[in-house]
């Protein structure tokens, strides 16, 4: 059986991080969404709160199980009995990062391959960072996060949006 971690802040989940959970559950047998807790900057939503919001917006997902985790990746994938880990790539600014990323972890535990998706082009330009930046601003999300989380990233930054009226 194929079993793949998908590890990540999601703070917040954006629908760039939901399209790579979709297809990779198309991949594997069983997709497990590692939300990190020991993140060293203080997160938006909290862990519970991060899990709660996957857990929704991938209900639908058979395959698809949510699980908080802290320490290294490879631990994690290592508990939860996958072989794969599966990451997001979106442009070539994230390859450095990513391919350092995915080395160390081969060195760490070699049983364990990472599996780079290429992100949809429609979601290319989208980050978790950029997300909180214009929600903070008070700025339109909603191509960003899916439906009901848009609310939840105003509430946390005290802003009441009022949709703009349609144009005539
Ligand atoms: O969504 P992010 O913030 O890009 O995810 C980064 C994440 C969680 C995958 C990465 O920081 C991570 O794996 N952290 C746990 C510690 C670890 O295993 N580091 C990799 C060895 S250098």
């Amino acid at each position: 059986m194929s079993v793949a971690v998908y590890p990540g802040s999601f703070d917040p989940v954006t629908l760039g991080h939901l399209d790579i959970i979709e297809r990779s559950a198309k991949i594997m047998d069983k997709v497990i969404v590692g939300v990190l807790k020991n993140n060293s900057k203080t997160p938006l939503f909290s862990v519970e709160e991060r899990v709660n919001i996957l857990a929704d917006v991938t209900k639908d997902i058979g395959n698809v199980t949510i699980k908080a985790f802290d320490g290294l990746s490879v631990d994690f994938a290592r508990n939860c009995g996958a072989q794969f880990m599966v990451r997001g790539l979106r442009a070539i600014t994230d390859f450095d990062y990513e391919l350092q990323m995915s080395q160390t972890n081969r060195i760490l535990r070699s049983d364990i391959d990472t599996i780079f998706l290429s992100t949809s082009l429609e979601y290319a330009y989208l980050s978790s960072s950029s997300v909180k930046e214009i929600a903070s601003f008070g700025g339109d999300i909603s191509m960003c996060v899916p439906d009901f989380l848009g609310k939840q990233i105003y509430d946390k930054y005290g802003i009441e949006r009022n949709e703009p009226e349609a144009m005539e």
